[in-house]
């Protein structure tokens, strides 16, 4: 765990507590709760370096984003709100040209959590805007607690998503309702975005935390191997045609039989035991 004026802390979590051979879930906290957790340059370099770091780490499973709670409420002030992220730092915006952010919205925070190799969720609590919407849809899978609210308000600031988010959100919920959540800016309850499939599951805010991480635990327990593998061969789904991409799952399929991981899981379900993967 990291020190609490840290921008990202990370803290490792066992798969399996009574088996910590099976690897850890990590979960990386986004930490400016004053700020809503806002994306400043200092969180986007941190978010790259959490993400190589992770790739390089053998012992990771599954990676869990998502943003620090408010402190209590101040004497004679209101607490500031729950936020997963409430999108990009609009003051580093003021006086800005395109000279200066093409570099910084090129090789982003947001590409290189898409590009992590293994299963990530957003654990939403809160707003997620703008950037943090992009968090959260450069993620695999989202859960979030019924007092978020979802929301592309760029337009209000003369803007469009920067963060993948007009081509991401298209293709996870279709470009209909992207259009409609990026030209009117307003934001979405956890229900609706649960609706329209921007979110996986919907949780009470005290119980977030445990669903997300039974999901990542779950996910956690399988070859590591495998599940980039299964990552890899969806994410075809986006990138290419319906031909091609069933061609990608066909190579993918045949060649996962030749990992040791399948050997073991077949026989594993043969002789009714659980599966201890090589990868674990
Ligand atoms: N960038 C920088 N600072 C932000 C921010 C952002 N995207 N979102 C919130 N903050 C800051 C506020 O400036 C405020 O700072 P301060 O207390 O030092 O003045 C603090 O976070 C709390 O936010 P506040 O606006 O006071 O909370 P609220 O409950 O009144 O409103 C929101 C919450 C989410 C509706 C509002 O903060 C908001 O609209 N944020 C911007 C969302 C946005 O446009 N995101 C897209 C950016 S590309």
């Amino acid at each position: 765990m990291g020190m609490g004026d840290e921008v990202l802390l990370v803290e490792r979590v066992p798969v399996d507590a009574e088996r910590p051979e099976v690897g850890v879930v990590v979960v990386a906290t986004i930490n400016r709760p004053d700020k809503l957790n806002a994306l400043n340059q200092t969180v986007m370099s941190a978010i790259k370096d959490f993400c190589a770091d992770v790739e390089r780490d053998d012992k990771v499973r599954c990676i869990v984003f998502t943003g620090a709670a408010p402190a209590p409420a101040p004497e004679g002030k209101r607490a500031k709100p729950h936020a997963f992220v409430a999108g990009a730092d609009i003051s580093e915006f003021q006086g800005l040209g395109s000279e200066e952010v093409r570099p910084m919205f090129s090789d982003n925070g947001w590409e290189a959590i898409w590009r992590l190799s293994l299963p990530t969720i957003a654990m939403v609590d809160g707003f997620a805007l703008g950037g943090g919407c992009e968090v959260a849809v450069s993620c695999d899978l989202r859960v979030a607690s019924d007092r978020s609210r979802f929301g592309t308000p760029e337009i209000n600031l003369g803007l469009i998503p920067g963060g993948g988010g007009t081509q991401r959100l298209a293709r996870l919920i279709g470009h209909g309702r992207t259009m409609e959540m990026v030209y009117t800016g307003e934001m979405i309850d956890a229900q609706e975005a649960h609706r329209i499939g921007l979110v996986n599951h919907v949780t009470a805010p005290e119980e977030l935390r445990d669903r997300t991480m039974a999901l990542a635990r779950s996910i956690g327990s399988k070859s590591s191997h495998t599940l980039r593998v299964a990552k890899s061969t969806i994410r075809a789904a986006l990138e290419t045609s319906l031909s091609d991409g069933v061609q990608v799952e066909a190579d993918a399929f045949a060649n996962l039989f030749d990992t040791e991981d399948k050997e073991i899981g077949v026989n594993a379900f043969l002789a009714r035991e659980p599966a201890v993967w090589k990868h674990r």
